[in-house]
């Protein structure tokens, strides 16, 4: 039961009457009360009436008696609500039974697409695809959760024209050579070795260019090399992501060479729409709204002059695809920030020509650098950019580490299975918790530590719980009466009830620092609820009660994690 909208339902009614049109009552948790209404303030000016009044008019025709102890007008207009104690005993226990924890599934699904993670054939995933695959991977998690059907799509880098000397340098090697290299990881050494012979010798660089003439042409024997360099990348792909303990497998790859065949009709069609314009021997959009810094119109190419088309074409072709033959009406691109323009004109280009229309839209879900300790661009000690799996391979060895420090007695396998749980948690987590515009630094000892807004903090919050129940014997029983003695739990009570209102929030901006704030809050409140009301040496109806609200405490702190892609575990 989400007691937000449990209390803004109550008041919608009432505002309209008094305002005599709908009206958002703009219900949030108060420092007050439990919740506050603050829409009176803003209608005051609509009205020409003094907010306290329109609120206090609010409040008498507002049917309030069964959910709240106090209804009172206070400041300059706000309403202030207090639910009533047992309101709340009976909505917690309402939790008890049901496996969703008060989240509905959504009422209308849609058909969602989730571009994201996105790395390049034969190149390092770097940190830019950390971000992108932690997000995305939560953003498929919640709408999946919600009902809605995902479709994930890892827009691979597996065309261009640097194929050509990567294909090159693959024959150089020798297919088995190549294939090992690759599919081990040593993604950036293959990249650098053929750009620096593509620079350094003519010969090598004249191969290249027929290559890449011979593998837009079809040429069988070529098309087979590029794919054994498209499948070595992805079988190292996979294993990272396995690493990272997230949702992708390999069917979700959908490279850009999935959209060749319909480059050439999104550019006839907007040529045909009267869209395109030559410019430089290139054919280009103009989207209205974009200029340079100079004023003029900025293009968005869609046919090269070379006659070759790229990024922006095979974007084009993908929303199309998204849209016409998928069916989707949500289309997600989770990519960095500095490809902001990019999309915008995408996007923009995409709705004159009617590929994207209502109910379809399209979101950026631009995000922000990871920095090192210096603040600048993460970097490893020879001054590369670092190499993800490094990363990822630091943060379990780290977290292993603490957790053989804290508890000696820990068996290797035990100690392994904490460590990747924390220490990828931690990693996804401190991804997640900062403002996805953002940049954020990593830093290992706070990410890791077990104080503060952390993976760690909430995994640890979750073990502690369940050794409650370890001690005290028994499991949760659901049928309980919830009692609501002392503030500390009539606290944990409201803020148990909160979960559905910050999914829901969540499920429409995807600023999962809203989720990982609430799980922080609850976890605080918990630890709160945990030193004041002794649970195990409690008796009777209290004790039961007590129980019940740690374990739905629990059970809300490995869901909410479980939807940022972090796992719980059982001791800490
Ligand atoms: N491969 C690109 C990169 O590494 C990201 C692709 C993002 N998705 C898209 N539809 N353009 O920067």
């Amino acid at each position: 039961m989400d007691l937000e909208k449990l209390l803004t339902d109550r008041l919608v009614p009432a505002f309209a009457a008094v305002a005599g049109g709908p009206v958002d009552p703009v219900v949030r948790r108060s420092p007050r009360a439990d919740f506050q209404s603050d829409a009176a303030l803003a209608l005051a000016r609509r009205l020409g009436r003094p907010p306290r009044e329109i609120a206090a008019a609010v409040l008498e025709r507002a049917e309030l008696g069964d959910l709240c102890a106090a209804a009172e007008v206070s400041g300059p207009g706000f309403l202030n609500l207090t639910v009533a104690d047992g309101a709340l005993a009976a909505l917690v226990g309402g939790l008890a039974g049901d496996e969703r924890l008060g989240v509905p599934v959504s009422a209308a699904p849609e058909r969602v697409v989730v571009d994201y993670s996105a790395p390049n054939v034969a190149k390092e995933m770097h940190v830019g695809h950390l971000r992108s695959t932690v997000i995305g991977d939560a953003a498929v998690r919640l709408l999946d959760w919600l009902g809605h059907r995902v479709v994930r799509v890892n827009h691979l880098g597996d065309w261009g024209t640097p194929f050509g000397m990567l294909i090159e340098h693959l024959v150089d090697l020798g297919e088995a050579e190549a294939g090992r290299a690759l599919s081990m990881g040593d993604l950036d050494r293959f990249y650098r070795t053929a750009r620096w012979k593509f620079d350094t010798d003519e010969v090598f660089r004249q191969r290249s260019r027929r290559r890449v003439v011979a593998l837009q042409g079809g040429d069988p024997r070529t098309r087979e090399l590029w794919r054994l360099l498209v499948e070595q990348s992805e079988r190292y792909f996979l294993a990272v992501y396995a690493l990272l303990d997230v949702t992708l497998t390999g069917v979700d790859f959908r490279g850009e060479s999935a959209y060749n065949d319909r480059l050439a009709g999104v550019v006839a069609d907007l040529d045909r729409m009267g869209l395109l314009t030559s410019s430089d021997g290139a054919e280009c959009a103009f989207p209205p709204g974009f200029t340079g810094r100079d004023g003029a119109a900025l293009p968005l190419i869609a046919r090269k002059a070379d006659g070759g088309y790229g990024y922006p074409a095979t974007d084009l072709a993908a929303l199309r695809h998204r849209t016409d033959e998928l069916g989707a009406t949500r289309l997600l691109y989770v990519v960095g920030l500095p490809q902001r323009q990019h999309f915008a004109m995408v996007f923009a280009v995409a709705e004159q020509a009617g590929w994207l229309r209502p109910p379809a839209r399209a979101e950026h879900l631009g995000f922000g650098s990871i920095l090192g300790a210096d603040g600048r661009m993460l970097r490893s000690r020879a001054g590369d950019s670092v190499k993800l799996v490094t990363l990822l391979e630091e943060a379990v060895a780290r977290a292993t580490e603490l957790a053989r420090a804290k508890n000696p007695g820990l068996d290797a396998e035990a100690a392994a299975e904490i460590g990747r749980a924390v220490g990828i948690g931690a990693l996804k987590y401190a991804d997640l918790a900062t403002e996805r515009t953002r940049d954020h630094v990593l830093d290992w000892e706070r990410m890791l530590s077990l104080d503060g807004n952390t993976a760690p903090y909430l995994q640890y919050a979750y073990a502690r719980i369940r050794s409650v129940f370890r001690r005290a014997g028994t499991d949760p029983r659901p049928d309980v009466q919830i009692v609501l003695a002392e503030p500390a739990e009539r606290a944990l009570a409201v803020e148990l009830l909160g979960f559905a209102a910050v999914v829901a929030e969540t499920e429409r901006t995807l600023a999962f620092h809203h989720l990982a704030g609430y799980l922080h809050r609850l976890a605080v409140t918990f630890s709160a609820f945990y030193e004041r009301c002794p649970v195990l040496r409690a008796t009777g109806e209290l004790r039961e009660s007590r129980l019940l609200l740690a374990d739905l405490t629990a059970r809300t702190l490995r869901q909410g994690l479980h939807l940022l892609g972090i796992r719980t575990v059982e001791r800490m």
